[in-house]
């Protein structure tokens, strides 16, 4: 029986690999949308994957969302030492306890690494983009945060992720014109992984994320099949952790 189980999830993750051309997958059981639980196993596998790749001297960056902080709620104690934890982005305008710095913190107390805070306001207008980036303590930070060499992101669904960061109706309009479907680092894609719209915002963009030596996408839930298949063809992560309600929405649509 076991052995069922565990071969059942071997080939979701072989086909959901091959679906969606990435490197590896894992599966953990249920489905997020019907059992909040399934997020501590998301957290938990993606943290431990983290541990595997994690050496002495990295920068972690951890993105937004209740589902990385459920990553850094699970990491297993290890040290490998002198880390530094970074949020990719200012994510202030979440709810604090799902901001990326709120997590930047939990997950280096748990490495007992050094952690670093960007309070820039997520959603910027040009204007203020161009002059905070121009800040020398700003630019400080964002240079440290681009030295990262791994990150754990999350998901989301375009327009649940547009109104949780209370874009205007306008903007919402633009994104539903445009088909986006996944959001990832402030990046709106369509469901061929084509960027359809970009927040101003200080931190990772997808430039650096390309050179890392580790992405970890973490995201669950049958509702969110369209949005991982989209950020996982713009992104291409290295390791993506999900659950069965999407993979096997994943795998009827593709
Ligand atoms: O960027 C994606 C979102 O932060 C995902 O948030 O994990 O709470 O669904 P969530």
């Amino acid at each position: 029986e076991v052995m069922g189980i565990l071969d059942g999830r071997a080939d979701l993750e072989r086909e959901l690999r091959r679906v969606l051309g990435l490197r590896a997958v894992r599966v953990v059981s249920g489905d997020v949308d019907e059992n909040p639980e399934v997020k501590g196993d998301l957290g938990f596998t993606a943290a431990r994957f983290l541990r595997e790749v994690l050496r002495r001297g990295d920068v972690v960056a951890v993105t937004g969302g209740t589902t990385v902080a459920a990553v850094a709620a699970r990491m297993p104690p290890v040290h490998p030492g002198n880390i530094l934890v970074v949020p990719a982005r200012g994510g202030v305008g979440e709810r604090v306890e799902y901001q990326a710095n709120t997590i930047a913190a939990d997950l280096a107390e748990r490495l007992r690494a050094e952690y670093l805070l960007f309070h820039v306001p997520d959603r910027l207008s040009e204007e203020a983009y161009r002059s905070l980036a121009g800040e020398p303590q700003i630019a400080e930070k964002l240079h440290l945060i681009r030295q990262a060499s791994i990150v754990v992101h999350g998901i989301g669904q375009a327009i649940a992720m547009a109104r949780r960061r209370r874009l205007p109706p306008e903007e919402i309009a633009v994104l539903e014109e445009r088909g986006a479907v996944g959001e990832a680092f402030g990046y709106y894609f369509d469901q061929d992984g084509r960027i359809v719209y970009q927040q101003h915002t200080l931190g990772l963009g997808l430039g650096d994320i390309s050179g890392m030596r580790a992405v970890i996408a973490v995201a669950g839930g049958r509702g969110k099949a369209g949005a991982i298949a989209a950020v996982a063809k713009a992104v291409a992560p290295h390791m993506l952790v999900t659950d069965e309600g999407a993979a096997r929405e994943i795998l009827a649509r593709y």
